[in-house]
């Protein structure tokens, strides 16, 4: 139940997914509206509608847009989920592109990565699979729209409940505890760089045509078509020939008309951009 009126929610949720793709439905109203009270209170605004004119018309009214992205995301994310694409990365794709390797780094875009355990998950799959050792270098661009989940991913530091898919021994090994916390040791952050983005608004931080792979898994879920449509045609024109797409488990391509093929690798479906026009 909620106190606002149909209309009300219309307009605010019309306006959030025109700027950043997220859909709200009833479920959905109802947890924002409880993070949006406050919010309201300190604003002195009495009506959903009043927020709504406060985000399109008062010149705060970007600013305020910014500061509601905590509010409307979904942030849910922890070490090794969907494991089976870290070994895809390491097993299949990767060694498709060794001789390239060799003059330049191995590019990947994590879009979308939350408090950051997603492209730092890639960089222990690096190494466990010795490319380091190889003398494999990469570059890992990970961004997200919620900026302090970006600040959690450039400390490093994690709640026990991100670590729920490591066992003890990964615990040792890619951690040090302190107080019940759980620091990222600084041989698994290397190559990464964290920014803010939103993927409805690409920004020149994103590098055109130039990613190996890009994992954006667990996002498009909360999409809306035409924001899904515009956000896969991104990361088409971001990918290098032959690159890969990775998406999360309820996420799929199968049904809609784009240039990225799919390929299926036994674990799990992903998709590929063709090799030459
Ligand atoms: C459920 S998390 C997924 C994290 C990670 N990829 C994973 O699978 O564990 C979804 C993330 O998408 C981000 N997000 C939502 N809309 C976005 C947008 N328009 N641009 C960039 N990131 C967005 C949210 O801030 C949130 O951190």
């Amino acid at each position: 139940m909620t106190r606002f009126q149909a209309a009300e929610w219309k307009l605010l949720t019309d306006l959030i997914q025109d700027r950043f793709g997220l859909t709200f439905d009833g479920v959905r109203c109802e947890i924002l509206e409880s993070r949006l009270e406050p919010r309201l209170r300190e604003l002195h605004l009495g009506s959903l509608s009043d927020y709504y004119r406060f985000l399109r018309f008062h010149p705060e009214g970007d600013a305020e847009l910014g500061r509601l992205t905590p509010l409307i995301t979904n942030n849910e994310t922890y070490f090794f989920r969907e494991a089976h694409h870290f070994d895809i990365l390491v097993r299949r794709i990767v060694p498709d592109l060794r001789s390239a390797l060799r003059t330049r780094p191995l590019r990947i875009l994590s879009a979308a990565c939350s408090s950051g355990e997603e492209p730092y998950s890639i960089v222990i799959a690096l190494q466990n699979g010795g490319l380091e050792l190889a003398g494999v270098r990469w570059e890992i661009d990970a961004c997200d729209l919620n900026p302090e989940r970006v600040a959690q991913a450039r400390r490093g530091l994690y709640d026990a409940g991100s670590l729920r898919a490591c066992d003890g021994e990964a615990r040792r090994r890619y951690f040090r505890e302190s107080g019940g916390r759980f620091e990222l040791r600084e041989r698994y952050r290397t190559g990464v760089r964290f920014f803010e983005a939103n993927l409805l608004a690409p920004n020149g931080s994103f590098g055109w045509g130039s990613y190996d792979a890009i994992f954006c898994r667990n996002m498009l879920i909360y999409f809306g078509e035409e924001a899904f449509d515009g956000v896969i045609g991104l990361f088409a024109r971001s990918l290098a020939p032959g690159g890969y797409l990775l998406l999360g488990h309820s996420e799929s391509l199968l049904d809609r008309a784009t240039e990225l093929l799919p390929v299926s690798f036994g674990t799990g479906v992903v998709y590929r951009k063709r090799l030459s026009d």
